[in-house]
């Protein structure tokens, strides 16, 4: 019966809406060559306060962030940051455009990633239904959805795992 526990531990830990998500690059692909990045980070969303991890074999690739002109064109231009060890877990503090690249000559073949952070959705935790305009909460409800989703699917994920372990 531990299993049960495990679930709703997991549940309860996905649904915290003020949890940080770390957002992998490429996912089980990770940071390598001939990957196209826009593709994956069409599919997420980027919170303030999230994390963006960046996996690759250490001394063979790096991250480097950079301004629009760096990624545009695989240059150094507005660089502001690096990171070189091979598991790089990148903080994303600010609601704005984060442009991150490879270092190596890489980025040519597709060593490039670009994201948006959105702010936090609204606060309605303390003022529930207060009657402030509609786009405040439309943007709360749906990142509830989203959220519940996901918590939704990792749950399913769990039973699975646990039934395989019973
Ligand atoms: C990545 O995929 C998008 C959407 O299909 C496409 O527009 C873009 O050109 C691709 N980028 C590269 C570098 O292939
Ligand atoms: C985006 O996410 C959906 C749902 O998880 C998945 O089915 C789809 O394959 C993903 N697309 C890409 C390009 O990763
Ligand atoms: C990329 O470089 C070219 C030539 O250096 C420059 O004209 C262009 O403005 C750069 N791209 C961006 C987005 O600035
Ligand atoms: C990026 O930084 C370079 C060098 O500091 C600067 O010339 C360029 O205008 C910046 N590009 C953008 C889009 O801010
Ligand atoms: C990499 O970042 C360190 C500080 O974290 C800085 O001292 C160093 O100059 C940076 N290297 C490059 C090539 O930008
Ligand atoms: C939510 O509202 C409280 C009280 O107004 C504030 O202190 C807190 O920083 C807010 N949190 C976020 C994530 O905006
Ligand atoms: C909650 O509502 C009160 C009064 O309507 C407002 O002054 C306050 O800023 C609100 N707080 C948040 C976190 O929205």
């Amino acid at each position: 019966m531990s299993w049960l526990l495990v679930v709703a531990l997991l549940v309860g830990f996905v649904v915290d809406p003020s949890a940080a998500t770390d957002h992998i690059v490429g996912a089980n692909h990770g940071w390598n060559p001939n990957i196209n990045y826009s593709l994956w980070s069409g599919n997420q969303t980027f919170y303030v306060g999230d994390l963006i991890s960046f996996r690759y074999q250490k001394g063979t690739h790096n991250v480097f962030e950079v301004n629009e002109t760096g990624y545009d064109n695989c240059t150094m231009d507005g660089v502001s940051g690096n990171w070189t060890s091979g598991k790089d877990f990148i903080k994303l503090p600010e609601a704005r455009r984060y442009y991150f690249i490879c270092g190596n000559g890489f980025c040519q073949q597709g060593m490039k990633v670009a994201i948006t952070v959105h702010p936090l959705p609204h606060n309605a935790s303390s003022n529930g239904s207060s009657g402030r305009g509609g786009t405040g909460a439309q943007e709360e409800a749906s990142a509830a959805a989203l959220r519940s989703r996901s918590a939704a699917w990792l749950a399913a994920l769990a039973v699975a795992a646990a039934a395989t372990f019973c």
